[in-house]
């Protein structure tokens, strides 16, 4: 077993933030080998219990949960910041050519590596990533998060239709290599797939109902797509499939809603879609930084509250424009603000928080697994520098309350407030 002595952050049950200002986190093996956390609170209240565990003292640092991204592709670690019209532009201009790329697996591997990089040092823990339709992609991409013993979840895109060459996929060995890719990465270590139709419009029907039938063999499997992002794609989804009642009931008519089953964006879903999400358990992946750099509209917070549909946050880098969850909570407050039917939100940074941890954990059933530091949780944390730059150190210093020392680190955190990630402690 081993200890770090810092100040705390968990979530309860409630979503509500606990906080240590002098904490004590102790993780070692479970019964099974897992590496857990196994116990945390206050450092006065646990360190006689523990008094024989070598304890790292970080005082001045804040320890929390790793950052759980619902959603991002990594082969588009170079698309962030191409300019476009809007979604289907730039796919067709950037995403598209760079993704036909992926069919070199040593090219997959280098990006594969700095992706990871990336996420760690943004303090990124476990993503529910896009890889592309090459199954040396997702081959790449699990090799590359295995040997940093990664909770990390990947898959193959299925495009059978309205894609270029090079990346647009055959309808029958698409679904072969799915579930090759499930039998051969599901389950080993600390790896998941998900079963990765890109969006409605770029599936034939067959690709959908094959993937919806892998995906009812294999419950425990994820699903991954993009629904209702963009009005144009809207448009064209309805186009294609005239006789579903909405495009999220696209994906309903093929099995593709069940829990396990993520949805990027979900911006212009009416109010049958958003029960629907509710009952099937499916979830969203609000992905702020992308939908204002693409200019696609803005999640309804309230409207998802009010159905009790699940959410959480997610960069999708390279729609999005940042790797660090700082820029993606700073931006969901933004789409808070300004982005609802007036009066806007005022989210807290609690809430912000646990929408990119254990919210986001919740959305996958990962939850009591990553996204948290209760015990029994995985081991997987960071380790905050509030003081990391003259302004985070002059405001996190004035901070009275909680709140105002995580919206602190909320507006004025980056990559440099994150000291260390630790992936599977003890
Ligand atoms: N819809 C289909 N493919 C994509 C993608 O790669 N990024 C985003 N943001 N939306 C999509
Ligand atoms: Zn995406």
């Amino acid at each position: 077993m081993k200890a770090y002595r810092a100040a705390l952050l968990r979530f309860a049950d409630d979503h509500s933030p606990l906080y240590e200002a002098d904490g004590l986190l102790v993780v070692g093996p479970d019964a099974t080998g897992r590496r857990v956390v196994r116990a945390a609170g206050s450092h006065a209240a646990l360190i006689d219990r523990y008094a024989g565990v070598a304890v790292e003292d970080l005082r001045g640092h804040l320890i929390a949960p790793g950052f759980v991204d619902l959603h991002i592709h990594y082969p588009q670690t170079d698309v962030i910041g191409a300019p476009a019209a809007g979604l289907l532009p730039w796919l067709e201009n950037y995403t598209f050519p760079h993704e036909a790329r992926f069919t070199d697996e040593t090219h997959a591997r280098e990006v594969a590596e700095f992706f990871l990089d990336e996420l760690l040092r943004n303090g990124v823990t476990t993503a529910l990533t896009f890889a592309t339709s090459h199954p040396s992609s997702v081959n790449a991409m699990f090799s590359a998060a295995q040997a940093r013993g990664m909770r990390f979840i990947t898959g193959k895109v299925l495009q059978d239709r309205h894609s270029p060459d090079g990346v647009r996929d055959d309808t029958e060995q698409s679904l072969v290599d799915t579930e090759a890719l499930i039998q051969r990465w599901h389950g080993v270590d600390r790896l998941g797939y998900a079963i990765t139709p890109r969006f409605a419009p770029t599936s034939t029907p067959e690709q959908l109902r094959g993937a919806g039938e892998l995906a009812a063999r294999y419950r425990d499997v994820w699903i991954q797509s993009h629904v209702a992002e963009n009005r144009d794609e809207v448009r064209w989804a309805a186009e294609l499939f005239p006789t579903a009642r909405s495009y999220l009931g696209v994906y309903h008519d093929f099995g593709l809603l069940r829990e396990r089953a993520i949805y990027a964006h979900c911006i212009y879903l009416d109010a049958a879609d958003r029960a629907l999400m509710q009952q099937t358990g499916a979830a969203a992946a609000v992905s702020p930084t992308s939908n204002l750099f693409l200019g696609s509209g803005f999640f309804d917070y309230a409207a998802a509250d009010a159905a009790g549909m699940r959410y959480g946050l997610a960069s999708d880098v390279g729609g999005g424009t940042s790797f660090s969850p700082f820029r993606t909570m700073l931006a969901a407050y933004y789409v808070g603000r300004e982005g609802q039917t007036k009066p806007g939100l005022s989210l807290t940074p609690g809430q912000l928080w646990w929408q990119h941890t254990a919210g986001a954990a919740q959305a996958l059933g990962l939850d009591g697994v990553v996204g948290n530091l209760q015990p029994g949780c995985e081991a997987d944390f960071i380790v905050l520098d509030p003081q990391s730059t003259p302004l985070l150190a002059r405001k996190t210093t004035q901070a009275r309350t909680l709140d105002e020392l995580l919206f602190a680190l909320i507006v004025l955190g980056d990559d440099r407030a994150v000291h260390r990630t630790v992936v599977a402690a003890g």
